[in-house]
């Protein structure tokens, strides 16, 4: 019997599981589902991937805890997966101590090995949400090219790859504010100290060959750069034990997450964790997209090799999914929540689609929905549950016949194929093992249809025909289900319950069941509506359209309207020698006082820096109270000649946005600028 650790990647807190998702965890769980049948000691853990920026911010924004928060994701992402049949051992959560716990063992390590490594940083901070800003949180012009609201790590419009603080008028998307460069100290862990190592891992079948070819080029040009595994304070993480103020980044603690939900795991069950992540007893399976194969390919076998621990004995990489053969799109619906698709359809379905589509190979797969519902409707449906649905009434009261009858050798070669259909599943070869199933499927019906049982019944004389008919399908029928049992637990529970014998082992397969009764037949499985699909696409296109003001402040971006300019539109052209005839000067407001008489104006006493002083009547009394504007800076344009008004003389006016009435609006300097500065 073998012993297999298997994992899935942590799902994120930060947002729900979808149908691209659940590619992975339905991959997953299948294949546990049919090591564990074939009888083998199989343990699935999964966790939420919890810390990060993206949390933090978050969990401000909705005036929460983090903890508060990632429970409620937690318990969401649980809620989905157990929808769709997906059943771990454990599902803990990398914001536990269990996995503070191995952070703590695997940095020791790494400082035991001389491996890591500290530098000051320049990165931009945002000074109104006091954070340090992530590459995703920032935009701005292209240094390259010149292509304005480009992403902070690369443009969008030329491709260039640039540092966020190389960008031009950078703007953090958290706050809109503009961010500032600061230095901190990061840690880096030297993984080119283990470049022999890796070299040699990745290359020895651990891998699929495709992310092996790929890796040994990379090993050859260059050295293996420093990976950064801290962020500075504020961050939601595990501050580092020996670096205080700076916190372990997100993709250092994830995959530890894989062994501290070993630990909780092997504390309820009383199991040593050694056993599972330090013993060549246990091979250790991880499931992976192909974005994250470098951090499971390089950082992660570094790691577990420094400190000790099993290395991966495969790790299972799949492609991305996209619907109707476009990137899964919230404008067209397709980007579908978990917990809106089981409003709406069995999560069976969905089980055996990616079924058919999944294979060893690192490829794409596309969920083409006109194919979804012919493929269910005309293989599960049409050539599986019919057969059960064709016959298990003509027995309900006679029972199975009570020796197998003379079936011309079907049942025997279905069983033969059981081992075939279990090397597909073994080799990750899904759609193989469901096409050959569906060959068996293809054999067993023609067998209904020749014999006819609807027909037999007819005729009390062929009572004893009808039974060993319907005995014979039953059991064809039983045998496709226990193949299927990996992908489709829930048909399997229901034909357990129809034959009084729960499905449990692929052996099963191996021996017909005789003499004994079967149970009244009800409905396994409708077939698809067409029309729930299409009412779940558009409901995802609503939702999704009804989301979009209210998601993550980092989601915005900011959409002017256009109003203002139509209500004032530009003025006629001026050369710039008549711009330059204006002289714009900063200026301190030092005084404001009310002019009782007036019932729009200020009355402003500006320093221009030293001992120059301007007074200056504005209309602002709407939308300022005179109190609130000392010590501001402004700008004002200072060569304006003397205006005599009611009140005593303006020297200047100050600059000012707005349609007037409370929408008034003062320009002021960047923070840094001086009185008396000129403005142009
Ligand atoms: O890419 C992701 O969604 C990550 N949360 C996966 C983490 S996998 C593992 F390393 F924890
Ligand atoms: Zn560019």
């Amino acid at each position: 019997m073998r012993q297999l650790l298997i994992t899935s990647a942590l799902p994120y807190a930060n947002g729900h599981i979808h149908i691209g998702h659940l590619v992975e965890y339905l991959q997953t769980d299948i294949w546990v589902r049919f090591q564990k049948m074939i009888g083998n000691r199989a343990v699935y853990v999964c966790a939420d991937d919890t810390h990060g920026t993206a949390i933090m911010i978050r969990a401000r924004a909705e005036g929460r805890s983090e903890e508060a928060l990632i429970a409620e994701m937690s318990e969401a992402h649980q809620r989905d997966f157990a929808g769709f049949g997906i059943e771990f051992d454990h599902y803990g959560s990398t914001h536990s101590e269990a996995n503070r716990a191995v952070c703590h063992e695997i940095w020791a390590a790494l400082r035991a090995a001389d491996m890591i490594v500290e530098e000051d940083i320049a990165q931009l901070f945002d000074t109104e949400q006091g954070t340090f800003l992530a590459d995703r949180f920032v935009r701005g012009t292209c240094p390259r090219c010149g292509s304005k609201d480009q992403p902070g790590d690369n443009c969008g419009s030329c491709g260039a790859t640039y540092s966020p603080v190389d960008l031009v008028d950078p703007v953090s998307t958290l706050s809109g504010s503009r961010p500032e460069i600061r230095e901190a100290k990061h840690l880096f862990v030297r993984i080119e100290k283990m470049h022999d190592f890796l070299a040699e891992w990745t290359q020895s079948g651990t891998i699929p060959t495709e992310s092996a070819n790929y890796l040994k080029n990379f090993f050859l040009h260059e050295p293996l750069r420093d990976w950064d595994v801290s962020r500075p304070a504020p961050y939601f993480g595990f501050e580092i034990p020996d670096s205080p103020g700076n916190y372990w980044y997100v993709w250092f603690d994830a995959p530890i997450g894989y062994i501290g939900a070993t630990a909780e795991w092997c504390e309820r069950q009383g199991e040593k964790l050694d056993d599972w992540w330090r013993s060549d007893r246990t091979e250790v399976h991880h499931f992976i997209g192909k974005d994250i194969q470098y951090f499971h390919t390089l950082f992660w076998p570094a790691e577990l090799k420094t400190a000790g621990f099993s290395l991966p004995t495969q790790v299972h990489i799949h492609g991305f999914l996209t619907v109707d053969g476009e990137k899964m799109s919230k404008s067209r619906g397709t980007f579908i929540r978990a917990s809106k698709y089981l409003e709406h359809l069995d999560p069976e379905y969905l089980r055996y689609y990616y079924a058919t589509k999944l294979s060893s190979r690192v490829e794409d797969l596309d969920l083409n929905l006109g194919e979804f519902v012919a493929r269910v409707n005309s293989d599960l449906v049409g050539k599986v549950v019919n057969l059960a649905s064709r016959t298990a009434k003509f027995v309900a009261e006679s029972g199975l016949s009570a020796e197998y009858p003379d079936d011309g050798g079907l049942f025997t070669r279905f069983a033969e194929r059981g081992a075939e259909i279990a090397a597909a599943y073994e080799n990750g070869d899904y759609g193989k093992a469901m096409r050959m199933i569906m060959e068996l499927a293809d054999q067993a019906n023609p067998y209904v249809e020749e014999k006819a049982p609807w027909e037999l019944r007819k005729d009390p004389a062929k009572a004893r025909e009808l039974q060993d008919a319907c005995t014979v399908a039953l059991n064809l029928f039983r045998t496709l289900v226990i193949y299927l049992a990996p992908v489709l637990p829930s048909l399997a529970r229901k034909t357990g319950e129809l034959f009084g014998e729960t499905i449990t082992s692929w052996s099963q397969a191996g021996t017909p069941l005789t003499g004994r009764p079967i149970a009244k037949f009800s409905h396994m499985m409708q077939r698809v509506d067409a029309a729930k699909v299409e009412a779940m696409i558009a409901e995802s296109r609503e939702e999704a359209a009804a989301e979009a003001p209210a998601t993550a402040p980092e989601a915005k971006t900011r959409e002017d309207s256009g109003d203002a300019l139509a209500a004032n539109p530009i003025a006629a052209e001026i050369g710039i020698e008549d711009f330059l005839k204006t002289d714009l000067r900063v200026a301190r407001i030092v005084a404001a006082d009310e002019v009782p008489e007036a019932k729009k104006l200020v009355k402003l006493t500006l320093s221009l820096g030293g001992e120059s002083r301007r007074t200056v009547f504005a209309g602002i009394k709407s939308a300022y109270a005179p109190a609130d504007l000392v010590g501001r800076l402004v700008v004002v344009v200072a060569n304006l000649a003397p205006r005599q008004m009611k009140f005593g003389v303006s020297e200047g006016m100050i600059i000012a946005a707005g349609p007037g009435g409370e929408d008034i609006f003062l320009l002021s300097p960047d923070d840094g600028a001086v009185p008396g500065q000129r403005v142009g």
